[in-house]
C-alpha cells in the first residue's frame, strides 16, 4: 500500500521565532499564517522491506531531522515498519519560504493515513510541530492560528475559519541560494537580544489587533500589522547578543524600499520576511500584478512569483 499527502506552505503574517521548549517546539508566542496555494509538498509512503530510505526531487536525500521524526513518530503511535518516503517539493528550497512547514505536514499526513489511523487536523497539527514549528499550521486552508500552549498537548494549530478575502502574496525571490543560519539556530540568537521581551509582549498585542483586520477583511491593516510584526523579528537578529545577523541582502534592503514606495504611490503594499533575504509583499489579487510590473521594471533580474490562498491537507 502506498499513501500520499499535499501540504501545502504557509507565509506567517505573526511570526513564530523563538522556543520556549527547543525538543517539544514549543514557541514563545502564539502564531497565525496564511496557507499558499502555489507552494506545496507532495509525500507518498509506502513499506521498505530494510530501512526508511528518503527521496526528494527525484535525488536519494539523508536528513537526519527526518530520519529522527519518524523515529518520533514510532514512538507517539506504535512501532512501524521502515519507509520510503518520495516527496515532490513545489516549494523554492533554503531561501527562506519554509518548505521545512509543507514537507513535515505532509510527512505526518501521509505516514499517519498508510498505519491506518484516522487523526484529527489538531493531532496532526502537534505531531508535525516535533518535525518543525510552522509544519503544525500547514494543515488548514486560509488562515491557521498556532496556540503557543504549554505543553505537547496545548500547543496546536487551527483554522481561523475566516471570511474569504482576495489577498495575495508577491513573493520576490532574491537568492535560491541556502541560507546561512537556519531558523532554529536564528531563534535561538534572537533570543539573547535585550529586546527580545518587548517582542514577544507586541507580538501578543499584534495577534489581537490581527484577529480583528482577519475578521473585518481589512487588508491594509493586516499588512501593515504583519509588516511591523516581520520587521521586529528581523530586529531581533540584528541585536542579538550571542551572533548577531541578518538576513537581509542589499537587494532586499532595495525591495523594502520600492514597497515603501509604491505605498506612497498608493498601492496596498506591505512587507514580511521569512528566515532568508525573500520578500512577500502581502497585497491584493487586483493590484498584484502591478506590484509585479514595478517590481520587475526595477530590477528586471528577480524572480516574482504571485500566490493566493490555499487549501488544507489533501489525500490523493
Ligand atoms: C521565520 O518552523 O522553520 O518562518 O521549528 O526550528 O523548524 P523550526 O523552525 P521553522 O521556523 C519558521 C520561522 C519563520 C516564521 C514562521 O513561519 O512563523
Amino acid at each position: 500500500m502506498t499513501t500520499t499527502a499535499t501540504a501545502h506552505t504557509n507565509i506567517a503574517l505573526i511570526k513564530y521565532w523563538g522556543k520556549k521548549d527547543p525538543i517539544f517546539n514549543l514557541p514563545t508566542t502564539s502564531s497565525l499564517s496564511l496557507t499558499l496555494n502555489e507552494f506545496y509538498t507532495q509525500t507518498t509512503v509506502s513499506v521498505n522491506p530494510l530501512a526508511d530510505e528518503l527521496m526528494i526531487n527525484g535525488q536519494a536525500f539523508d536528513s537526519t531531522r527526518t530520519h529522527r521524526f519518524l523515529d518520533m513518530l514510532r514512538d507517539q503511535l506504535g512501532d512501524f515498519a521502515p519507509l520510503t518516503v518520495t516527496s515532490e517539493n513545489h516549494v523554492p528550497t533554503g531561501a527562506g519560504l519554509a518548505s521545512s512547514a509543507s514537507a513535515f505536514a505532509a510527512l505526518t499526513g501521509a505516514v499517519t493515513r498508510e498505519l491506518g489511523l484516522d487523526l484529527s487536523l489538531a493531532e496532526l497539527s502537534r505531531l508535525a510541530r516535533r518535525g518543525s514549528g510552522s509544519a503544525s499550521r500547514s494543515f488548514y486552508g486560509h488562515f491557521a492560528i498556532w496556540h503557543e500552549g504549554h505543553d505537547d498537548v496545548s500547543s496546536f494549530a487551527e483554522s481561523l475559519n475566516a471570511p474569504a478575502m482576495p489577498i495575495a502574496l508577491v513573493v520576490a525571490e532574491v537568492s535560491t541560494a541556502t541560507k546561512k543560519v537556519g531558523s532554529t539556530e536564528g531563534m535561538r540568537r534572537a533570543a539573547t537580544s535585550p529586546d527580545y521581551g518587548t517582542w514577544v509582549k507586541n507580538s501578543n498585542t499584534q495577534l489581537k489587533d490581527m484577529l480583528a483586520a482577519i475578521q473585518a477583511s481589512d487588508l491594509e491593516k493586516i499588512g501593515t500589522i504583519a509588516e511591523a510584526n516581520a520587521l521586529a523579528m528581523h530586529d531581533l537578529n540584528l541585536t542579538a547578543r550571542d551572533a548577531p545577523f541578518t538576513y537581509f541582502t542589499p537587494e532586499t534592503t532595495q525591495i523594502l524600499t520600492l514597497v515603501a514606495d509604491m505605498r506612497r504611490q498608493g498601492l496596498l503594499a506591505y512587507a514580511t520576511l521569512d528566515a532568508g533575504p525573500n520578500v512577500k509583499i502581502i497585497t491584493s489579487q487586483a493590484q498584484a500584478p502591478s506590484i509585479v510590473a514595478q517590481l520587475q521594471a526595477a530590477l528586471p533580474a528577480l524572480h516574482l512569483e504571485i500566490a493566493t490562498s490555499g487549501a488544507g491537507i489533501h489525500y490523493d
